[in-house]
């Protein structure tokens, strides 16, 4: 199947129509796998689906969700952590069951061993049916930095330089900001039956047009998403005239 790109007319439809997706995957199967990437992107995704979830649009009581990439060494309370953004933005304001949310642990001692454990509680249970991602300026989806091979599963993984400095912002001070982080890979990405990628803002217009036109290549992550048999993209209006100067 052909990359379906949508370009919403304006910041509130691109909202409304990522959300549309996620309300139609969980209408057609209530017990839903679904992963979130964190970030600034899909912040107001997470606030409509709270309005949509309590207006009784979207029922998450039989939904699992995972995690789709953590810090490693982080305190598990700190809010710079993508698992307490998650779960303040999002699961505390949804009927989702705690019990079928699963986390990457940022304290894991052993991260090679917490991981395969965590891509297998993944796949044994038959996978994800809709992950939900943002795209980094240099290409990275969930902590997949250039030149990540793209059949890797949920793996320990450097934070490059770029995306390092990007995220000092979050941090209290420039030593808490994480140098590793666990995410999963691109093969548990590509897994994934339907992905939806998100994108808003001008400043992502040439990652997104390189991403979607390019040279499938692990210098650009999410070009393999390119590969994939079901992906929706849906850019917000800034990013109309992807690929032009
Ligand atoms: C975070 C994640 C990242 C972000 C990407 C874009 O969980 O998966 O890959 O999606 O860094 O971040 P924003 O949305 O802040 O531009």
């Amino acid at each position: 199947m052909p990359v379906q790109i949508k370009i919403s007319q304006d910041n509130e439809s691109w909202v409304r129509e990522a959300a549309a997706e996620v309300v139609e995957q969980v209408k057609k199967t209530p017990a839903s796998r679904l992963s979130f990437a964190t970030g600034a992107t899909t912040l107001p995704l997470f606030d409509e689906l709270v309005k949509l979830n309590h207006a009784g649009e979207i029922d998450f009581s039989k939904v699992s969700a995972f995690q789709l990439d953590e810090y490693h060494g982080l305190e598990r309370d700190n809010p710079a952590s993508c698992a307490f953004t998650i779960k303040d933005r999002f699961y505390n304001h949804i009927n989702i069951r705690p019990e079928n949310c699963f986390f990457l642990d940022s304290k894991c001692i052993d991260p090679e061993d917490h991981c395969r454990e965590y891509e297998a509680l993944i796949r044994d249970g038959g996978g994800i049916d809709l992950q939900v991602l943002g795209i980094g300026l240099n290409g990275h989806i969930g902590f997949n930095q250039p030149g990540t091979q793209f059949t890797i599963e949920t793996h320990p993984a450097e934070v490059d330089d770029f995306t390092w400095e990007k995220n000092t912002k979050f941090f209290k001070s420039v030593a808490e900001n994480p140098r590793e982080a666990l995410t999963m890979g691109t093969g548990t990405i590509m897994s994934a039956k339907k992905i939806l990628l998100l994108a808003n803002g001008s400043g992502k217009k040439d990652i997104v047009c390189k991403a979607l036109f390019g040279p499938v290549s692990p210098d650009i992550p999410a070009s393999v998403l390119q590969n994939h048999p079901d992906l929706i993209v849906i850019l917000d209006p800034s990013l109309s005239k992807l690929c032009s100067p």
